[in-house]
């Protein structure tokens, strides 16, 4: 169930889509879901139906169909909305909802088994919670047998007492299901279709409903302001960092000041320093080091890579024992092969910089392919925007340019040459010669 806008996010945006650790609320509980390898998914949308189909099908692909709730009425009435595609499945039915990221497949598995066992036609997962406010409380008689549940709003004030709450997450007999779905009424404080009333229903009518309680509450709290979505980023944050700390070998300085995403790969003896982000589906190798306020998303890193104080990295590959930054700016695929060095300031963009080659300071390298065992100096600029389209430059192996070089794309600069400090290099430079001027002209031939 996904259709929801989500009214207490007090958001434009539909409350699934609303990310937990870089993915969307809908996109974890796809991924559990799959990971209980069902038949099909079937998600109902309803709020924002294309992009949240869009997060679905990035998670899980065309194993999920996605059915649209036309008007939001209620939990039961979004399970209403897939009646001609489950009413006369015979399967069994597990019913999730898109605001309960945390779910763990474990415990999905042990409700299945619970159901099965008991051979019910419904079975919900509840919970004890020390604050159940706002949840739906599940109400047993004098013999502790389940009775029905009672939503928050519609409860009396000792209905209220009770601290067992229904996590929205059921198993069902998808005919029983339907059948019972049918007389459901809107008689509540919120005049809404409540899957939830049809526990009571099948009881009422003589069927086998049961209550499986589980006993790690977070696991099941849904999100339904932003301070839980924070709460939970917190939680899953934590435990993303210990569990690298722990399994994975990777020293944090400050753990309480690190924001890894729980998809980032981090290799062995990793160090992070505080107020570090990574982001994505980052992949760090060995060693490497990461220096305050830097950034790396969706990025790349071989072994032994540093990555100094307040570097951007996006969408970028950087090989081994390379140096980034303080201050340095890598995106839209800039690769750095070993050893390389970008320094203070240098904002690299859709570029290759070779092996061991460096820019140290104040440079901007966008559309460029850099030889191997180059000297940028300080200042150098490729111009690879003539204000409608941009042009590459190719500066070729063991060059030295000089500092404040422009590079007037399109051009080359030939093996083993040099610029001159200031040159406006505006035509190819053949190799092993030295440039200067404005605009530059060959000064002189130099020895191999
Ligand atoms: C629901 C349960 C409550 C339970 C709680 C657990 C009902 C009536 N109540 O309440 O007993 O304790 O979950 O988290 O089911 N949705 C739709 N279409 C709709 C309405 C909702 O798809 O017409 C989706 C929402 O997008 C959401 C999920 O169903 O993903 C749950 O809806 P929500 O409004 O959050 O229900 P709660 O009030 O939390
Ligand atoms: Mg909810």
């Amino acid at each position: 169930m996904a259709a929801g806008l989500g009214t207490r996010m007090k958001s434009k945006r539909a409350k699934v889509l609303h990310e937990l650790g870089g993915l969307p609320l809908i996109g974890h509980v796809c991924r559990t879901a799959k990971a209980l390898d069902p038949k099909t998914i079937f998600v109902i949308v309803g709020h924002q139906a294309d992009e949240v189909a869009k997060a679905v099908e990035s998670e899980v692909g065309d194993l999920a169909t996605c059915v649209l709730q036309k008007e939001q009425r209620g939990t039961g009435d979004a399970v209403a909305a897939a009646r001609k595609q489950l009413e006369n499945s015979p399967s069994l039915l597990l019913v999730l909802s898109g605001d309960v990221p945390l779910i763990r497949a474990e415990t999905l598995r042990k409700l299945v088994d619970e159901h099965r066992n008991s051979r019910n036609d419904c079975t919900i997962l509840s919970v004890r919670l020390e604050n159940p406010t706002g949840y739906g409380r599940i109400i047993r008689d004098g013999t502790g047998a389940f009775q029905r549940i009672v939503e928050h709003k519609d409860a009396t004030p000792e209905e209220r007492h009770v601290r067992e709450i229904n996590s929205g997450i059921y198993c069902f007999d998808t005919r029983q299901l339907f059948a019972a779905l049918k007389k459901v009424e809107p008689a509540n404080q919120q005049g809404e279709y409540y899957l939830t009333d049809v526990a009571e229903i099948l009881l009422r009518d003589g069927n086998r409903v049961g209550v499986y309680l589980h006993s790690d509450a977070r696991e099941v709290s849904g999100i339904n302001t932003r301070a839980e979505l924070a709460e939970f980023e917190n939680l899953l944050r934590r435990n993303t960092i210990r569990s690298l700390m722990i399994e994975g070998g990777v020293t944090f300085i400050d753990p309480s000041h690190a924001y890894i995403s729980a998809e980032a790969q981090l290799g062995r003896d990793c160090i992070i320093y505080p107020d570090v982000s990574i982001e994505g589906k980052s992949v760090l190798g060995e060693g490497c080091v990461i220096r305050s306020g830097a950034r790396i998303t969706s990025s790349h890193l071989g072994n032994n890579v540093t990555v100094n104080d307040h570097s951007l990295i996006v969408d970028s590959e950087i090989e081994s024992n390379c140096s980034v930054g303080p201050f340095a700016h890598l995106r839209m695929n800039a690769r750095l092969e070993e050893k390389a060095t970008v320094g203070n300031f240098v904002e690299v963009k859709k570029s290759r910089i070779g092996r061991g080659t460096k820019a140290m300071h104040l440079s901007y390298l966008g559309d460029a392919t850099i030889g191997d065992d180059t000297n940028i100096g300080a200042g150098t600029i490729t111009c690879n925007y003539d204000g409608k389209h941009k042009h590459e430059t190719f500066i070729e192996e063991n060059v030295k340019i000089g500092s404040d070089t422009m590079l007037v794309a399109p051009v080359r600069v030939g093996a083993r040459s040099v610029t001159g400090a200031g040159s406006v290099v505006t035509k190819d430079v053949p190799p092993d010669s030295l440039v200067a001027g404005v605009p530059a002209t060959v000064k002189k031939t130099l020895k191999k």
